[in-house]
């Protein structure tokens, strides 16, 4: 029996794919520190599933606890979600980040190859795309990055990069997010944001139950069809699904491969604010403010190569996505607390 440890595994698309993991049969261990989680979303997995995983507190900057793990589990592949991704906050604790995100994916490497486990998954973000000029944006396009934490994902990707040079064992898949909503349509989990939401969903379902009164659109006037940001929301269980299809390409992938995971579709914040209000029977007061510093017009995927290589590709709709992001948040008005 051999498991697939995932970093980062209490988390919000840590634990929909430690559920799309356990629902298919895999052996699932997650590796936490629950800064930005807590055990009770993977109990709800397991719960859900009916199959049980192993639950670890432990910090990926902390290389013996690491190296706990290793010895005493035969691991196949890591997918490695652990990171601070507060876009903000990076620019006011840069070192922080660099320091949790850099110095935490390199330290899982080096405990990786001690053990030669050279299979890994990568959190990676359309942020590496910077301002991208082309739209959709395809894994070619030039990369950039605008705050830390778009700079620690870009670093990681130089590194891995270096790093399956210096060993051509390593079979890396770099799967490049765009912005993942929704929860499983059970309702029992989903997003659950410390403080004010950084992201447009939570922060509209946090309005629609109550705990803010109004939701800020920063930005009317960006060179789009009614003026809001457009990007490519992609609901998480189909993100947790691309995966599972991720494993199964690192069985062939020639090295590392850069992989887009969107729709391709491309809605507007007023879009989705509309399809919420439409599809939950809810009113959504919001106002229209500046722009924020350092957002961008418009973000969408070309996800013709994920269809290609992984055979995979997005089944749910935004009115599944703003369904069930209400369904968990009125549910869980508080997360999980
Ligand atoms: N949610 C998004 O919009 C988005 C978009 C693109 C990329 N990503 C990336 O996807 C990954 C998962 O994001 P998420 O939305 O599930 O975030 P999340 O905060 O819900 O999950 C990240 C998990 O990592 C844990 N963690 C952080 N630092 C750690 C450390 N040093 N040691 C051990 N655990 C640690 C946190 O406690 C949390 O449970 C991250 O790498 C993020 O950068 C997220």
């Amino acid at each position: 029996m051999s498991y697939v440890l995932l970093t980062g595994g209490a988390g919000y698309i840590g634990s929909h794919t430690a559920l799309a993991l356990l629902n298919a049969n895999e052996q699932v261990i997650s590796f936490d520190n629950y800064h930005n989680s807590s055990s009770e979303s993977l109990k709800r997995v397991q719960q859900l599933s009916g199959r049980s995983l192993i639950d670890i507190q432990g910090d990926v900057l902390d290389s013996q606890a690491l190296a706990q793990v290793f010895e005493q589990y035969p691991i196949k592949a890591v997918i490695h979600f652990a990171a601070l991704k507060a876009v903000g906050e990076s620019t006011a604790k840069p070192l922080w980040y660099y320091e949790n995100n850099v110095t935490g994916t390199i330290n899982l490497c080096k405990v990786m190859s001690q053990y030669g486990v050279k299979k890994l998954v990568f959190s990676s973000s359309a942020t590496v795309y910077g301002a991208a000029e082309q739209m959709p944006i395809h894994e070619s396009a030039p990369r950039s990055a605008t705050n830390p934490y778009g700079q620690s994902k870009l670093m990681i990707e130089h590194i891995l990069a270096d790093l399956h040079s210096s060993d051509p064992d390593w079979k890396i898949a770099v799967l490049r997010y765009f912005n993942p909503v929704g929860a499983d349509a059970s309702g029992m989990i989903g997003e659950n944001p410390n403080g004010i939401p950084n992201n447009l969903m939570p922060f509209i379902t946090q309005v629609a139950v109550g705990k803010r009164d109004k939701l800020q659109v920063f930005g009317s006037d960006y060179p789009t069809a009614d003026g809001t940001g457009v990007r490519d929301f992609i609901h998480v269980s189909d993100l947790a699904r691309g995966h599972l299809a991720a494993l199964g390409y690192l069985q062939q992938v020639q090295g590392i491969d850069y992989i887009n995971l969107g729709t391709g579709q491309g809605y507007s914040v007023l879009d989705v604010i509309h399809s919420f209000s439409k599809v939950n029977q809810l009113d959504i007061p919001y106002v229209l403010t500046d722009r924020r510093p350092g957002d961008i017009a418009q973000c969408y995927a070309d996800p013709s190569k994920a269809a290609q290589v992984l055979k995979w590709t997005t089944e749910k709709t935004l009115e599944d996505m703003v369904r069930d992001s209400w369904n968990w948040q009125k549910n869980n008005p508080n997360g999980y607390n």
